[in-house]
């Protein structure tokens, strides 16, 4: 399965708590196409993480719809939606070549078979020597990147990812980028990312989308039309930098004074 069509159509959430009902989405419409590394980015609280759940089914809308390849979302389906999140919540039981094998088993796919793929991944992701490793052996980049080849495992047309780098320092986050870029490259999946880099964003991304703070709407969607592997340093991302940031201090301004 390569790449597929996510279509989010006014999108509105809200969570009811003791304390009152906190707006977390309004109006938010968006089209991902096949292949696209959507990058979402805005101030914290303005709902990234309540998108992402909504596109993976993990939480349903109050209004609007999500519909991928045609077909409305109504819960969980890892067999077209895989997720990736900050924590890599590896089994700790389980060895880095299994923690991939896992979320094949739920496709019916043979324990032998399963293994082939696993160890298939790994090799290219640099991991090949930790296939036997259990996640406590492993440095938080390697435990990402098994999450992540976890997800890639899964013939879903779509990876999305909640801040998957947030946990790692900056100069492997610097490399896990390089190294994404790579992947998905090769994976030809749709991907929907959000972080807080802008730097991450400008490396990554066909597209970027800019919430405002809450409740989270689209301020503005940034297209990159760049190719890879890009030079950060340019006159060309210099501008879509200076561009992004424009957009995103306005926003996270309000959310600071908020
Ligand atoms: N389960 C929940 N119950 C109540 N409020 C929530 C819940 N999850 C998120 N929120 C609130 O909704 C808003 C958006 O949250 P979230 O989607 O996590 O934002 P982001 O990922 O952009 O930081 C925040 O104000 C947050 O406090
Ligand atoms: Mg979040």
């Amino acid at each position: 399965m390569t790449g597929s069509h996510i279509v989010v159509d006014r999108l509105s959430k809200r969570y009811d708590t003791s304390t009152g009902a906190v707006q977390a989405l309004t109006d938010v419409s968006l089209s991902v196409g096949p292949r696209e590394f959507c990058t979402v980015i805005g101030p914290s609280g303005c709902g990234k993480s309540t998108l992402l759940a909504m596109i993976g089914g993990l939480l349903g809308p109050d209004e609007g719809s999500i519909v991928i390849d045609g077909r409305r979302v109504a819960g969980p389906d890892p067999r077209r939606v895989a997720m990736v999140f900050q924590d890599p919540g590896l089994f700790p039981w389980l060895t880095a070549l299994d923690n991939v094998a896992f979320g094949l088993e739920l496709q019916g796919i043979p324990r032998a078979e399963r293994r082939r793929i696993a160890a298939d991944l790994l090799g290219p992701l640099g991991l090949r020597e930790f296939a036997l490793k259990y996640p406590r052996e492993l440095s938080g980049g390697m435990r990402q990147r098994v999450a992540i080849a976890r997800a890639l495992a899964i013939d879903s047309g779509i990876v999305l990812m909640d801040e998957p780098f947030g946990a790692l320092d900056e100069q492997t986050r610097f490399l896990m980028g390089e190294w994404l870029l790579d992947v998905w490259t090769r994976a030809r999946k749709t991907v929907v990312f959000v972080t807080h880099s802008l730097q991450e964003a400008l490396a990554l991304s066909t597209r970027v989308v800019v919430m405002t703070a809450r409740p989270g709407r689209i301020k503005s969607v940034i297209d990159l039309p760049l190719p890879y592997p890009r030079d950060l340093e340019s006159p060309e991302i210099a501008s879509f930098r200076a561009k992004l940031w424009g957009e995103l201090r306005e926003e996270s301004l309000k959310t600071m004074n908020q």
